[in-house]
């Protein structure tokens, strides 16, 4: 999960490398560095802490040289073996100081291999896996005259030592104008410019320069000069990338005037909704989703269904069972993807295994879903990310269109995720002939509504705002839901955990009296999700008394209900308006605030919103 960056051409390296790894932040921020090639010489700058540190390192540096340099890499760390130290820093030199190297992801046998180097008499300068690879390097180019091409047949020989997951870059002190870059389990495109090149673990490190790109496949290396690109596999047979185009530009991932990435990303919501519906709903109403790549006859096989996912796009999970079950009777089971492999799920050729990820790259999720296919179950991928290693292992794959999503805390994805997920539960449903036509429509008239109902939301935040001021004190925060407001819940508490690093924990209401009701004390803020009143009237009285319960023990209520929705209002010790919305679809509308009041309590204890301790927004180990 940590941000990778390389380059050659005709810029200032360190320019760009620090530029790009601005970009990538948000995969980790334990520690950053650079190495660059100039004038024949391999100079290296790294810190312990976020970029801003390496920058006023490098500010105060009297090394004019590193600046003039063609070539070089860069590294952004999220900590897995070894402290977030600056000796643990990337990039990791070989003991003659020729090779430098970067590196994404575990390597499994570092262990084994870390005691034969040291046998052999190497000395280790860091307690990094990483640092293996540079002296293995070292050890295949001893005495080999350096060129591109060498390093390159170097990297090959590591990388078939090397077992576990990584994205490796390195460069050669003798071999100026090259980086060589390897994958196997984890992120890394190549991006093509004119007389410049580019590597990185997201197109967002280079989409200022060149919005080419091209996606490398698994146990692949690749070679960058300045006016070339090679690929290979681990053996040396040549082989070929799938180039593609970004649409999008390097605006999308700037701030755009807000003080964090989450608070622009929330306000994005209406678009971006918006656009994962378009082009997906013919003019009747019907759902198009040809670009899934998966037959109707693929669909009317479908027995069960499985939902595998982390974190947020686990609780889009959670809410879409609701919908899919409710539309296509078919049933569906949602899992924890880190769980999913070690409980021996019963799958087989009818089961659908859908996969939610913003990144395209959680291990826990790519490895639910390997599992899922060596089980002969077919994959839907839903994914943020073109070309990321989840959708290109999956069957099937329906992006959602939701743009560089930055902050580490998920929000916009969320609610594409969702919109994604009810795409393929009327598509099910349509194609199995369980729903009419008119009965489809309908709910994607409803599906459509949804952008300016979040608009709306959007508008009225003002009193969120002022009640996480008053809550940036509170020691615990409770949040319950019934139904599809159960997940919502979830998210909320996830959220104020996330990023207050608060107490918070989401409960499904009709549990609370079970055993969590104890938790509540004078005063305990307790955020209660409610239904609409229309439809189900049973859910909305039940969570009514719900309230009723945890405010006769002395809870604070934060009720968010729908407007004219007047049998709360006495219960209510704050109340938040969210617009009229059928019950499935709620959550579009209702998980709205409970973001806001996250981000704004985070920002009042003064922490960073976009950029949380201890986590990454890209979690490419299990
Ligand atoms: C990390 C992030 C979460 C995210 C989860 C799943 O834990 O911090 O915000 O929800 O990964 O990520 P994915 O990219 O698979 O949706």
């Amino acid at each position: 999960m940590c941000g990778i960056v390389g380059y050659v051409g005709t810029q200032s390296a360190l320019g760009v490398v620090v530029d790009g790894l601005r970009r990538l932040e948000y995969r980790g921020y334990d520690s950053a560095g650079v190495a660059v090639l100039a004038d024949g010489r391999l100079l290296l700058a790294k810190k312990a802490g976020k970029l801003s540190n390496l920058e006023k390192a490098l500010a105060e540096s009297a090394e004019a040289e590193l600046r003039s340099g063609l070539a070089g890499i860069g590294h952004t760390r999220w900590a897995t073996h070894g402290g977030p130290t600056d000796r643990n820093a990337h990039p990791h030199l070989s003991a003659d100081g020729r090779i430098a190297v970067i590196h994404n992801g575990i390597i499994e046998n570092f262990a084994r291999l870390r005691a034969q180097l040291q046998a052999e008499g190497v000395e280790f300068a860091s307690d990094t896996d990483t640092e293996c690879v540079s002296h293995l390097l070292a050890a295949e180019l001893a005495g080999v005259p350096g060129s591109p091409a060498a390093l390159a047949e170097a990297m090959r020989k590591v990388c078939g030592k090397l077992e576990g997951a990584f994205t490796l870059l390195a460069v050669d002190a003798q071999a100026p104008g090259a980086v060589v870059g390897a994958r196997r389990n984890s992120p890394l495109v190549v991006g093509r410019g004119v007389g410049e090149n580019f590597l990185a673990s997201d197109v967002s490190a280079f989409i200022e320069h060149t919005r080419e790109a091209v996606e490398l496949g698994q146990d692949q290396v690749v070679l960058i000069t300045a006016d070339a690109i090679e690929i290979t596999d681990f053996d040396g047979n040549p082989a070929q990338g799938r180039d593609y185009h970004v649409d999008w530009d390097a605006r999308a991932a700037e701030k755009g005037g807000y003080d964090w990435f989450m608070l622009k990303e929330i306000a994005e919501q209406p678009q971006v909704v918006a656009d994962t519906l378009r082009g997906r709903i013919g003019e009747t109403g019907e759902i198009m989703l040809d670009e899934v790549r998966l037959t109707d006859q693929d669909l009317r096989d479908v027995d069960k269904i499985f939902i595998v996912a982390c974190g947020t796009a686990y609780h889009a999970g959670l809410v879409a069972k609701y919908a899919i079950e409710h539309w296509t009777r078919i049933p569906c089971e949602v899992e924890l993807a880190s769980e999913f492999r070690y409980r021996d799920p019963v799958l087989d050729r009818s089961t659908l295994v859908v996969a939610i990820s913003q990144s395209g790259e959680t291990m826990d999720t790519l490895m639910a879903l390997r599992h899922a296919k060596e089980q002969k179950a077919r994959v839907l991928a839903i994914c943020n990310t073109n070309g990321s290693t989840i959708p290109r292992e999956s069957d099937a794959v329906l992006y959602t269109h939701g743009g560089p999503e930055i902050a580490v805390a998920s929000t916009k994805a969320f609610l594409t995720q969702l919109a994604a997920c009810f795409l393929v539960g009327l598509h099910l449903a349509q194609v199995r002939g369980v729903k009419y036509a008119d009965e489809v429509a309908a709910v994607v008239a409803q599906l459509q509504e949804m952008p300016d109902k979040i608009e709306k939301v959007l508008g009225t935040m003002d009193p969120v705002r002022e009640l996480a001021r008053e809550l940036a004190t509170a020691s615990t925060v409770l949040f319950i839901g019934r139904h599809v407001g159960y997940p919502v819940a979830l998210e909320g508490a996830l959220k104020l955990k996330e990023l207050a690093y608060m107490h918070a924990e989401g409960f499904a209401a009709g549990e609370l009296k079970h055993g969590p009701i104890a938790l509540i004390d004078h005063g305990t803020p307790v955020v209660c999700v409610v239904p609409s009143p229309a439809g189900r009237g049973v859910l909305h009285d039940k969570i009514v008394s719900n309230i009723q319960e945890v405010r006769a023990r002395g809870a604070r209520t934060i009720v968010i209900a729908e407007e004219g929705d007047e049998a709360v209002v006495p219960y209510a010790d704050l109340l938040v308006r969210v617009p009229r919305t059928p019950t499935l679809l709620a959550p579009f509308v209702t998980t709205v605030p409970l973001q806001v009041l996250a981000a704004e309590i985070a920002a009042s204890r003064g922490h960073d919103v976009d950029q949380p301790r201890n986590l990454a927004k890209s979690v490419t180990v299990e």
